[in-house]
């Protein structure tokens, strides 16, 4: 069973959360540790997660896995006892996370609701992904496979990925592509992931325009007055401000 240097290196990883869900969550500004350790999900389901990981690591059976699935009961975050975890992860919200067996998580790792760090199927062996440090994963998405995630890269809320990450890069969409690397916009003919083409909206742009052209020679051939064409409305933005503010 783990002895004393698991129980203090338990409460230093502790503090190391707590302290990360103060800095990274603006809810819990000038909230003390104690309201933080009683009542946020995500601080709940790392304390359980690494006594079970402690529990597993010395060839406990069946308890971890109890650890596991009771607090995955009470916080709706999932976290498989073997999957290692460095210090500062922060999960906010929680509901919905589910952190698979062979998944590898850095340091400074900041997770929202609804993410899944997840294998593609059936395979075994390494088949979860690894994410280095300070990495950022908006809410419901999804990283599938033994894919590495580059330390400080942010991955969009519902992101499906499945190939690495660079470093320091902003990747969005499904599948996931990087927007950008070191804080730069990507260049190239076929960089422009976030818009992508709409062939649905494109076809009733067509039908939109195809009318218009025959009302105005159904308006030429017509002796009367003429009428004013019918508007057509514009069907999406095709660039512009993000209305998420950023
Ligand atoms: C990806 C994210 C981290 C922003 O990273 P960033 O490096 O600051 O990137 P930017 O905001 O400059 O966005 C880069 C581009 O990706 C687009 N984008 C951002 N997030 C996106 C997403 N989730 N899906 C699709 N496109 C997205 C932006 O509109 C922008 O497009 P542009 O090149 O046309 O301007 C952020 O948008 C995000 O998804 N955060 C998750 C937050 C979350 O889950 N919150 C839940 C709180 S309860």
């Amino acid at each position: 069973m783990p002895g004393f240097g698991a129980f203090t290196l338990l409460v230093r990883e502790l503090r190391r959360d707590i302290a990360a869900t103060r800095d990274r969550d603006p809810a819990a500004r000038g909230v003390g540790q104690g309201e933080i350790l009683a009542t946020w999900p995500g601080i709940h389901a790392l304390l359980a997660y690494r006594v079970a990981h402690a529990l597993h690591g010395a060839g406990v059976r069946v308890l971890p896995r109890t650890i596991s699935m009771l607090t995955r009961t009470l916080t709706g975050i999932e976290i498989h006892p073997a999957a290692r975890i460095g210090e500062g992860l922060f999960i906010d919200h929680g509901t919905g996370v589910v952190i698979g067996e062979t998944a590898d998580i850095g340091d400074d790792v900041t997770l929202y609701q609804g993410v899944t760090l997840g294998g593609t199927g059936f395979a075994t062996g390494k088949r979860h992904p690894t994410v280095q440090d300070n990495v950022t994963i908006g809410s419901g998405a999804k990283l599938l496979g033994p894919i590495t995630i580059g330390h400080g890269a942010k991955i969009g809320a519902n992101s499906v990925v499945i190939t690495d990450v660079p470093p320091n890069s902003t990747v969005v969409g499904n599948p996931g592509h990087p927007v950008r690397v070191d804080g730069r916009r990507v260049e190239g003919p076929d960089a422009d992931w976030i818009h992508l083409p709409d062939p649905i909206a494109e076809a009733i742009q067509a039908l939109s325009a195809r009318i218009v052209t025959l009302e105005r020679q159904l308006a030429e051939a017509s002796d009367g007055p003429p009428r004013p064409l019918a508007e057509v409305r514009p069907l999406r933005t095709v660039r512009g401000p993000n209305p998420a503010g950023g």
